[in-house]
């Protein structure tokens, strides 16, 4: 295992990519394999659920036959959030610089990962974003893009988070970002957890950047976005909003 040196010549250090799965047993392979040829000199860590389609044995085949490739095995679904943060422990604990998060389906391409690694060198965490200048969203169905496009105007509104994709879930954090943020004591489960790092990383201070990406919809497997999801979501940004109002007039009065 290699440190990760770009144009710059900047070293980042060592990268690990955690990947959670969950019956993603026809995508795996195919992104594991993408990611390697792409940053060959990066470990993947895949984070599985004791998925019943058998995600977990492949990721041990894939382990097997490749040192750089590692997986962890989780009792049941636990939801995003906690894959992401068994990973990020896991990352620590073995001495990682850099922790990404990459979704499994091939929605986040990982030859698109070297322009995050690259904007980590001035940045605490950096953000693959669908909604700045140059990055997009293909084969989405118009629910969704509104859902996405509604949640962010929503996020923005109420925690007054300056950012444009705070949902997104394709990201690089620098070691020193995840000890600041303490994810030990989030407990947002789904896909609310990225709004919740995002939100904690620009309350301690540090260098959130958002860099263009292509999200493109996965073509196998479905997706495991559901309306407890979205309603998990919605209060807990009402609440921290709330709180955060709160908290501020009662600083100031
Ligand atoms: N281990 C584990 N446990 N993995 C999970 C779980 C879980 O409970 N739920 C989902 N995953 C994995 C999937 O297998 C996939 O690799 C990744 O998390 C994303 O899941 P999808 O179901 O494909 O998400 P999506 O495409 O609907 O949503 C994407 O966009 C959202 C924002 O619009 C993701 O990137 C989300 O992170 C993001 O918030
Ligand atoms: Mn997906």
């Amino acid at each position: 295992m290699t440190d990760v040196t770009g144009d710059s010549g900047t070293d980042i250090g060592r990268v690990l990519v955690i990947v959670p799965t969950y019956n993603e047993k026809d995508n795996l392979e195919i992104i594991a394999r993408r990611l390697r040829a792409s940053v060959p000199s990066a470990d993947l860590l895949i984070a599985d659920d004791n998925s019943p389609d058998g995600t977990g044995d492949i990721a041990d085949t894939l382990a097997a036959a490749d040192p750089q490739v590692h997986v962890l095995h989780r009792p049941g679904k636990g939801g995003l959030g906690a894959a992401y943060i068994a990973g990020f422990r896991w990352a620590l604990d073995h001495g990682y610089d850099v922790a990404v998060e990459m979704d499994a389906d091939g929605s986040h391409s990982p030859e698109q990962l070297p322009r995050l690694l690259d904007a980590l060198r001035d940045a605490d965490l950096v953000l693959g974003s669908r909604y700045v200048s140059g990055g997009e969203v293909k084969n989405w169905p118009l629910s969704r893009k509104v859902l996405s496009v509604g949640g962010n105007t929503y996020v923005r509104t109420v925690l007054g988070l300056h950012l444009r994709d705070a949902t997104g879930g394709y990201r690089a954090f620098r070691r020193s970002a995840l000890e600041k943020i303490d994810f030990a004591t989030v407990d947002s489960q789904g896909y609310c957890f990225q709004v919740d790092l995002a939100w904690r990383a620009m309350r301690k201070g540090l260098r959130v950047v958002e860099v263009p990406i292509t999200f493109i919809e996965r073509e196998r497997g479905q997706s495991k976005m559901s309306r407890s999801i979205v309603a998990e979501a919605l209060w807990r940004v009402t609440v921290w909003g709330a709180a955060e109002r709160f908290g501020r007039k009662r600083a100031t009065g």
